[in-house]
């Protein structure tokens, strides 16, 4: 058991690192603090090419273009609708086959400090993750050694890639870099729980202030929502009935010693999706099972809907909690919303767009 004044040491801890968060995110770059958060901008990923506000601005007009499909009428934006927080309110996306996808369609968002990509972490980096729906043939089925001929024809691209990539123009490399450059500057901040942690005690509701403390108290959410981004970014099993295989597929007897999850602990093992706006992009869950908040709360109160399954997380047990507390942490994460919102752009070559480059 924790004793109530190491909970509350615990809190303030967690209360002093988000407000640092706040005030990087509001003041748009680096804080010393307990939580250090850069501007995504000056990041370092190793190996790669670093962002700056051309490549940014170009794998933006890359994420709407529904010229990165071979059909030429889907784009990453139709399934990762902004509006929708970056999700697309489906259970199952459909691409340009028409054949629903396997997994429900995660939201995009504070993933610049995440390590590994997808419901099962199978990508390090998010320009490998590019890659996965241009060549799926049931999302964008354009490889892209289609797609980089195609983009070569547009000369609106053609200055575009010179200008952000002086040298070396359109490459696979660099449109995959752009891309993900644009991704990583997808943050959410400022919600209303920022603002409190900051010191505004109106911004949350006396419910949402309840249920934050179920959130880091007994309902023990944060073990796995942990930090500022509320994802531990490792993989869990959490009851969710289905027979996808999760992380588990990945790891291979004998080659477990090399991962750092040995594969009988990742059954059905998910990655922790943070929680910023997770009010915005309803469904929930890897298979989009759960249809809102509440049901997903309802869900953990049960202790998960597989309760004999094999590697189900330890805190994943019941939590007992009444009807009002579990209103009280949908209050809760209804106030980690602050929307991310980008003016979409002119597409190069789209006569519909009229300030388009030619
Ligand atoms: C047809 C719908 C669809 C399209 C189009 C699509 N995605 Fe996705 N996206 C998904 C689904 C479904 C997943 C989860 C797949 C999985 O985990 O196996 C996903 C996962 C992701 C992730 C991982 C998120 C995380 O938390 O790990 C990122 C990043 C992403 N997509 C970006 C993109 C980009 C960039 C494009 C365009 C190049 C794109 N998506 C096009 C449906 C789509
Ligand atoms: C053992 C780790 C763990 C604990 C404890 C935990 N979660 Fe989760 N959470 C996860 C994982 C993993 C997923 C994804 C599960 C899946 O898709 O199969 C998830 C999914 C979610 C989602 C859906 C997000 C989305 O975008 O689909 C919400 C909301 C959520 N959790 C809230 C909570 C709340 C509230 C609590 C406390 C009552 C909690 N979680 C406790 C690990 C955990």
């Amino acid at each position: 058991m924790v004793s109530r004044g190491m909970r509350s040491r615990q809190l303030a801890r967690r209360a002093a690192g988000l407000g640092a968060l706040t005030a990087a995110l509001l003041m748009g770059r680096a804080q010393a603090g307990p939580v250090r958060v850069p501007d995504p901008l000056s990041l370092e990923y190793p190996g790669r090419k670093a962002a700056t506000p051309a490549r940014v601005e170009l794998g933006k007009t890359l994420f709407f273009d529904p010229r990165l499909s071979s059909s030429g009428t889907v784009s990453c934006a139709t399934c990762h609708k902004q509006e929708l927080g970056w999700s697309d309110g489906r259970r199952y996306s459909v691409g340009v086959s028409g054949r629903p996808l396997k997994r429900h369609t995660p939201h995009l968002l504070n993933l610049a400090w995440q390590k590994t990509f997808f419901w099962d972490g199978r990508a390090t980096s998010l320009e490998e993750q590019a890659l996965g729906p241009l060549e799926n043939p049931d999302e964008l089925d354009m490889p892209i050694h289609t797609l980089v001929p195609k983009l070569e024809a547009v000369p609106g691209y053609r200055r575009a890639f010179g200008e952000a990539y002086p040298g070396s123009g359109i490459t696979a490399r660099n449109v995959t870099n752009a891309i993900a450059s644009f991704v990583r500057t997808l943050v959410s901040g400022g919600a209303p729980f920022d603002r409190y942690q900051a010191g505004e005690q109106a911004a949350m509701s006396p419910a949402a202030r309840r249920g934050m403390d179920l959130f880091y108290g007994r309902a023990a959410c944060s073990t796995c929502h942990s930090g500022p981004h509320l994802s531990d970014g490792k993989f869990h099993n959490t009851g969710v009935p289905g027979d996808d295989r999760g992380r588990s597929a990945l790891d291979r007897v004998g080659e477990f010693q090399m991962r750092p999850y040995p594969f009988f602990q990742t059954q059905k093992a998910f990655k922790t999706p943070g929680l910023r706006n997770v009010a915005l992009s309803a469904p929930y869950m890897h298979d989009g099972s759960e249809p809102s908040l509440l049901e997903v709360v309802r869900f953990y109160n049960k202790g998960g809907k597989e309760k004999e399954s094999y590697g189900l997380a330890l805190d994943i047990r019941p939590l007992n909690l009444d009807e009002p507390q579990i209103a009280d942490l949908v209050a809760f994460l209804e106030a980690l919303t602050a929307p991310v919102n980008v003016t979409p752009p002119d597409i190069p070559g789209d006569p519909t767009h009229q300030k388009g480059m030619p």
